[in-house]
């Protein structure tokens, strides 16, 4: 039985969970939280499910280890390849994955289109499919796979003239077409609102799931009793690439400098 107290682990490819751990954070600040982000093999976008299941079975296999009570799949990417496997391998282990926000961005918009900024891996999984059938046969969805953001951003760029190009191109195909609403289904992609924000007009509206993870994350715990209820708790970090590269971009994109440990691979 776990304890109240016990952590809750939260992966990523990289440095893109930061963007959920952050909501997390806000919603629940009373629990603790373990980030592990898996930069020794960023990005998942480009690598075959079984691939991301192994990454994903080691790193559920770390944050046991460690007495996590819960495991956040804070990786648009990892879920769709993963999160059936997890459930099954730890079936009475809260597990929370996350999907782009169709439901919503379909329900929302007015004109009808909804673009979705996305991983390769994400848009052609099965799981995205069926998300489709769900929730948009009323709606037009246009999707764009984003390969090289992902990278830049993982180096801290969240500005330079070439990642405005890169993600100029991605975007203006989906504004082309009509779009009033953009899905930003892969988490390091928060951390391009502001670029975004230069690029798409004011009354498209940018939406991502990170926020309602963390409420999700919040259910589920609520449901078992686990909630914590201590002071404020801190973050740990680690990564399975050099923590001094990871340590380098948290001011940038956590605000804090944090000790960052190695992950073993
Ligand atoms: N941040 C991840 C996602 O939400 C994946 C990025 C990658 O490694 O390609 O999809």
């Amino acid at each position: 039985m776990a304890e109240r107290s016990a952590p809750v682990g939260v992966m990523d490819s990289g440095v893109g969970g930061l963007s959920v751990l952050a909501e997390i954070q806000r919603l629940l600040p009373n629990e603790s939280l373990l980030y592990v982000a898996d930069c020794g093999h960023v990005p998942y976008g480009e690598k075959t499910p079984d691939y991301i299941r192994q990454r994903c079975r080691h790193i559920a296999g770390f944050f046991r280890e460690q007495g996590a009570k819960a495991m956040v799949l804070a990786c648009n990417t990892a879920t769709v390849a993963a999160v059936a496997d997890l459930r099954e391998l730890y079936p009475d282990w809260p597990l929370v994955g996350m999907e782009p926000a169709v439901k919503p961005a379909a329900a929302a918009t007015r004109s009808g289109v909804v673009g979705v900024l996305a991983t390769t891996g994400t848009l052609q999984s099965a799981k995205f499919a069926a998300l489709l059938d769900r929730f948009a046969s009323d709606v037009r969805v246009v999707t764009q796979p984003c390969p090289g953001l992902v990278e830049r951003i993982e180096t801290g760029d969240l500005a330079s003239p070439q990642l405005r190009q890169l993600l100029q191109g991605y975007v203006q195909p989906l504004l082309d077409a009509g779009c009033d609403t953009l899905i930003l289904g892969c988490t390091h992609y928060p951390f391009l609102r502001p670029l975004l924000s230069g690029l798409v007009p004011a009354e498209v509206a940018i939406i991502d799931t990170g926020a309602a993870v963390a409420r999700q994350l919040q259910r589920l715990l609520a449901d078992r009793d686990l909630l914590c209820e201590g002071p404020p708790r801190g973050v740990g970090f680690w990564s399975s690439a050099d923590p001094q590269a990871l340590r380098d971009i948290l001011p940038v994109l956590w605000q804090v400098d944090e000790k960052v440990l190695p992950l073993g691979v």
